[in-house]
């Protein structure tokens, strides 16, 4: 299989550039900078590199470098922003910073003649966001195009298939981006686009057929989009060798369970063990109101209840996980402050003794494991689910967890996402749930005087959920949400709506 790398300096557009690769039908790797040799890149058999921008000035002593030797090995590179200026400083060019120079944002860059331009008008707006820039080019290369403040904004040699841009090819900004980046990648370094889902999704399944035959393999089903395709696609595979156990916390939507009894075991005829350990939850989760801690005990507890239905079942060597891309990549980054900590089946593997694990969708990003789950035949409802945590409606209370809250919850929950359903958004919000406060307040209703809860709705529109904005849902949409629900559900006297933003709020509520 053809594949590129991109080679990660820090900057913030790496998985989209990996992204913007895969869709132009190429299998695209990240690799952390000092992560990789050159030999190692050569031995893998790379089609093209692309260095990825990043925070430093190159001159910086602590700025990422990387062995000028990948500029002879024969490999076609693609440096963008910052990997523009590594290129030109490792050949010996020379990289400058000036107040003058800088530019941010859309900026018109006239193009000379290039492989790399090839289709494109003489000029067009790229986007740019950079301060240093490179003052001489490197022995060797040629300057192919600039901007009114920045000299040479591109710079190429031919000879050796080396490119680097100044600007950002991968921001959708940059009006000919993909034509620039399908210029590099079929004509540069010759690739034909191998990487199609189709192929993927039969290449896996005979693969797992053949790798897991004679096994049986668990798996943690929560219903979310990965750990679905995960599973379907397993099942594909080896059938009921595959056993899903579902872990009903009780601090599900309203009718959750049951949605994934009618569709894996209903529609997909899978072995799916629901474990209704909602008791068990709810005792443990007893008087207890802070954040971090209901995470804890929510994430021990749900591996010892997984961990007895294993037990129960015996024989079974393999986990399987819904792994994705982005969970890989993070997790090789490491040090990143702890801001919440995610729930998530992680600690599975060091607890239980498997003598495999299988992740079939760990080299794919979310938008390639929705493509497949369509193919796999998953409801649209489940393949573009907005995304629900770990610890569940258990973040969405706030204080102590009881069963009566639970209820209340679920109820204005449900008609918050009846609403959105009728109202057919042109964009339906990212993510949207309600909250319940342990705020308590005076209503009146008839004649009389009322004393209840406080419901929060909470709606966003992010791209990656790392930031988001609030969503301005129609007026109309919040004044039948708000009024349904202190009508129908009883104990709810007032609804407000949550006007922040990420940051400095984060998504939920706790
Ligand atoms: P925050 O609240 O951190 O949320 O802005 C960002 C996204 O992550 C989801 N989230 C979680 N998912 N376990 C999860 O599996 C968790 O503990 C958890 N906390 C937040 C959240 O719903 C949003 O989509």
């Amino acid at each position: 299989m053809e594949k590129i790398l991109v080679l990660d300096f820090g900057g913030q557009y790496n998985q989209l550039i990996a992204r913007r690769v895969r869709e132009q039908h190429i299998y695209a790797e990240i690799r952390p900078y000092n992560k990789i040799t050159v030999d190692e890149i050569k031995a893998e058999g790379y089609a093209g590199v692309i260095f990825t921008g990043g925070p430093n000035s190159v001159y910086d002593v602590n700025s990422p470098h990387f062995d000028p030797a990948i500029l002879s090995a024969g490999i076609p590179v693609l440096g963008i922003c910052y990997g523009d200026q590594l290129m030109a400083y490792m050949g010996g060019g020379k990289v400058d910073s000036a107040a003058s120079s800088s530019e941010y944002g859309r900026t018109t860059v006239f193009f000379s003649e290039s492989p790399l331009f090839a289709g494109l008008p003489a000029e067009s707006v790229c986007w740019m966001s950079h301060t240093d820039y490179i003052s001489t080019l490197p022995e060797g290369f040629t300057n192919i195009a600039h901007s009114a403040r920045c000299p040479i904004a591109a710079m190429s040699n031919d000879a050796r298939r080396l490119y680097g841009v100044q600007f950002h090819p991968e921001v959708t900004h940059t009006v000919y981006g993909r034509q620039m980046l399908h210029n590099f990648l079929y004509d540069i370094c010759g690739c034909k686009g191998d990487w199609v889902m189709e192929r993927f999704l039969e290449q896996s399944i005979e693969k797992y057929r053949r790798e897991l035959s004679g096994k049986k393999v668990l798996l943690a089903l929560s219903g979310g989009l990965d750990s679905s395709v995960a599973a379907v696609l397993l099942h594909r595979a080896i059938g009921h060798d595959l056993t899903c156990v579902f872990v009903d916390h009780g601090l599900l939507r309203k009718n959750e369970a049951e949605f994934v009894r009618d569709t894996f075991v209903g529609h997909f005829g899978m072995n799916v063990i629901i474990a209704d350990a909602r008791e068990r939850f709810l005792r443990k989760l007893a008087g207890v109101t802070e954040p971090e801690k209901k995470r804890k005990i929510i994430g021990g507890e749900f591996i010892r209840v997984f961990e007895d239905e294993a037990r129960k079942l015996g024989d079974v060597t393999v986990l399987a996980q819904g792994t994705i891309y982005p969970d890989v990549i993070e997790s090789g980054k490491g040090d990143s402050a702890v801001i919440k900590s995610h729930h998530n089946v992680g600690g599975l593997p060091e607890r239980m003794a498997f003598s495999q694990i299988v992740e079939p969708m760990r080299d794919l990003f979310k938008d390639e494991v929705r493509e497949i789950g369509i193919q796999l035949g998953l409801a649209r409802e489940l393949v573009c689910r907005q995304p629900f945590p770990g610890p569940g409606l258990a973040v969405r209370i706030i204080g102590e967890i009881t069963a009566e809250k639970l209820d209340l919850l679920r109820e204005a929950d449900a008609i918050f996402r009846e609403e959105i359903a009728h109202a057919n958004l042109d964009t339906a919000p990212s993510q949207y749930f309600a909250v319940l406060t342990d705020l308590h307040s005076v209503g009146v209703m008839g004649d009389a005087r009322t004393y209840g809860a406080t419901v929060v709705l909470r709606a966003v529109t992010t791209d990656d959920f790392m930031t988001a904005a609030w969503t301005r849902l129609p007026y109309d949409v919040l004044e039948k949400a708000g009024s349904r629900i202190t009508n129908e559900v009883a104990g709810i006297t007032r609804v407000v709506y949550d006007i922040t933003s990420k940051p400095p709020a984060t998504v939920e509520w706790e």
